[in-house]
């Protein structure tokens, strides 16, 4: 970890996926935090991935129409999920299903990116299709008002812009965005937005 604002700290630091946050308002987008599942997977230190854009991940396989979803979406400031082939820092590669989602600040402008990469069994359809599913099926638990703040959560809003858009008070948003939590057993925000990407909602 290594960050400045407790947000960024707060967003992936508990997250046992695989996760980084970039900061737009840099010069090429760097990387500022990465939690230690990330270095796990991909074999890098914390000192070779901060201050780097996470193309470093891509390598001679990648394919290059899944690295312009992610540019699109980065262009767009929307969430994407794409499975892309990836390499380690040993040059193994790996089929990475990574979500790219944007974060806004309380005034609606954007601050980051979030990324969470996690790495798929090579006979493919499998293991993603189960988590989309698992992520489905966790999510037909939350109410409409829980599904709908966690639909605002995934698209990058912080409380106090989901609570004005709704026309209800931040308390209420932290209350329905802590039982979705505890309901998707989703132990960080991190993981809340992966599932609202990987359930497709
Ligand atoms: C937060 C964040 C996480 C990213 N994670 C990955 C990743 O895991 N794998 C990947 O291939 N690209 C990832 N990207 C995309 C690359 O950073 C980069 O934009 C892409 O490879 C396009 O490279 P280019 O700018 O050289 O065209 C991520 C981007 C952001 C902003």
């Amino acid at each position: 970890m290594n960050a400045s604002d407790p947000a960024v700290v707060d967003l992936i630091d508990t997250s046992p996926v695989a996760s980084v946050v970039s900061d737009p308002r840099l010069p090429d987008n760097p990387i500022i935090a990465c939690n230690q599942p990330f270095m796990d997977l991909t074999g890098y230190d914390e000192s070779e991935i901060v201050g780097r854009n996470c193309r470093f991940l891509a390598g001679p396989g990648t394919e290059p129409w899944l690295t312009e979803t992610i540019r699109q979406g980065v262009r767009e400031r929307k969430p994407v999920m794409v499975e892309i082939l990836n390499y380690k820092k040993d040059g193994t590669p790996f089929r990475n299903a990574v979500v790219v989602a944007p974060i806004f600040d309380d005034d609606g402008e954007l601050s980051y990116f979030f990324g969470s990469q996690v790495e798929l069994a090579e006979d493919a359809q499998g293991p993603s299709l189960t988590r989309r599913i698992r992520a489905a099926e966790k999510i037909k638990d939350l109410s409409k008002r829980q599904l709908e703040v966690l639909q605002m959560v995934a698209s990058g809003l912080r409380n106090k812009q989901i609570a004005w858009e709704l026309g209800l008070s931040e308390k209420t948003i932290k209350m329905h965005r802590g039982i979705a939590m505890e309901k998707l057993g989703a132990q960080s925000s991190a993981e809340m937005i992966r599932l609202a990407v990987e359930a497709g909602i």
